[in-house]
């Protein structure tokens, strides 16, 4: 139930600081160290290679969760796309792990591709909100993201909560493969929670860059580097699905190779600058599009931010910032979508799980 919320995707925005604290809870043992099923531990560590599968908002969280396991756990990893593995599939490594995330655990695309996977005999580790749906049902083993029920169409809760969760499985196969890492994941999330509850608590603040930015306008980009860069996939696709402005997330540097033909003179530019090894960069490319007429608006982190910065949040550990940087595109795609007078819950063409290919 929605309560006294007018929507429940505002309701689910708010909820994300709890669920944080929540998958601290349930990830924690009674020393304070983190508590995950040791057949998960041992598929992760025994892969070299993971596959990451997903779809739409659960596919931008496998880019983020590529980076955490890359650069925590030394492991490579390749996120995809699940409709294009399924009929497009990569040359394999030897001992691959398929890692699916799917808030429903129903996605047909994401099933498509674990019925291959274990036909070819390869362990399969399903990262879900739903533990029974399908996905978890069939593969091998399973996270749950405890984020509670998801009813908005527009997935939240569940983009954040399956972050968390591949930070925690991060550092679990870090410390198993013997790497000495000092991030503490339970520790960092809870900073996090603390940070996201920030951003939940200045919605009028959120509401007036919807309205100066995006009342009127026909479309809008989004531009970020490294990190910031899938938030910015992630924020371009909550805009476009419950305000249908045409959004489009790209990478900052890419940007002068053929995009910057289409900012015109007021075209709203939402840069994300968190990454402290980028952040001159992606200011950099925001001049460019300046240059040309652009509206900007930074969201940046206290430690890199500048006085022109619309949004600053508050600083978090730099594999964590996506967490904390979406919630920001959450509540201006919430907003924008009212101010249009759009079906934030149900958007139109769209359904909350796509049991279909
Ligand atoms: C976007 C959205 C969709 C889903 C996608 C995958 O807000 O909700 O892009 O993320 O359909 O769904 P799950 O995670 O249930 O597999």
């Amino acid at each position: 139930e929605k309560g006294t919320y007018p929507h429940f995707m505002l309701k689910e925005i708010e909820e994300q600081p709890f669920v944080m604290r929540n998958i601290i809870t349930k990830y924690k043992d009674e020393h304070d160290n983190i508590k995950l099923d040791e057949n998960v531990r041992n598929a992760v560590t025994a892969a070299d290679r993971i596959y990451i599968i997903a779809a739409g908002t659960s596919y931008h969280s496998g880019l983020v969760g590529k980076e955490l396991i890359e650069k925590i756990a030394n492991i490579p990893v390749e996120t995809h796309i699940a409709s294009e593995f399924l009929y497009n599939m990569p040359l394999l490594s030897k001992k691959p792990l398929f890692i699916f995330i799917s808030q429903s655990g129903e996605t047909a695309d994401l099933r498509g591709v674990l019925v291959n996977a274990k036909n070819m005999g390869h362990p399969s580790l399903t990262i879900t909100n739903v533990p029974g749906s399908t996905l978890s049902r069939e593969s091998d083993y399973t996270l749950h993201t405890y984020a509670g029920p998801e009813i908005a169409v527009a997935s939240t809760k569940a983009y954040t909560a399956q972050m968390a969760v591949m930070a925690i499985l991060a550092v679990d196969a870090a410390r198993a493969g013997g790497v000495t890492i000092e991030f503490d994941p339970l520790q960092e999330l809870a900073i996090v929670a603390n940070a996201m509850e920030i951003f939940t608590n200045q919605k009028e603040e959120m509401e007036e860059v919807a309205r100066n930015y995006l009342s009127v306008s026909r479309n809008c980009f989004f531009i970020g580097r490294s990190m910031d860069y899938h938030v910015c996939l992630e924020g371009a696709l909550k805009l476009k699905e419950i305000s249908y402005i045409q959004a489009e997330g790209f990478a900052g540097g890419e940007l002068k190779h053929g995009t910057i033909a289409l900012i015109e003179e007021g075209t709203p530019v939402i840069g994300l600058a968190t990454q402290k090894g980028v952040s001159l960069n992606i200011r950099g490319n925001m001049k460019e599009v300046v240059a040309r007429g652009a509206n900007p608006c930074f969201i940046s982190m206290e430690g890199c931010e500048h006085e022109e910065d619309k949004i600053v949040m508050p600083k978090v550990h730099e594999y964590l910032t996506p967490l904390v940087s979406v919630i920001p595109m959450q509540l201006i795609s919430y907003y924008a979508a009212l101010h249009r007078g759009c079906d934030v819950d149900k958007p139109r063409n769209l359904a909350k799980s796509v049991t279909v290919e």
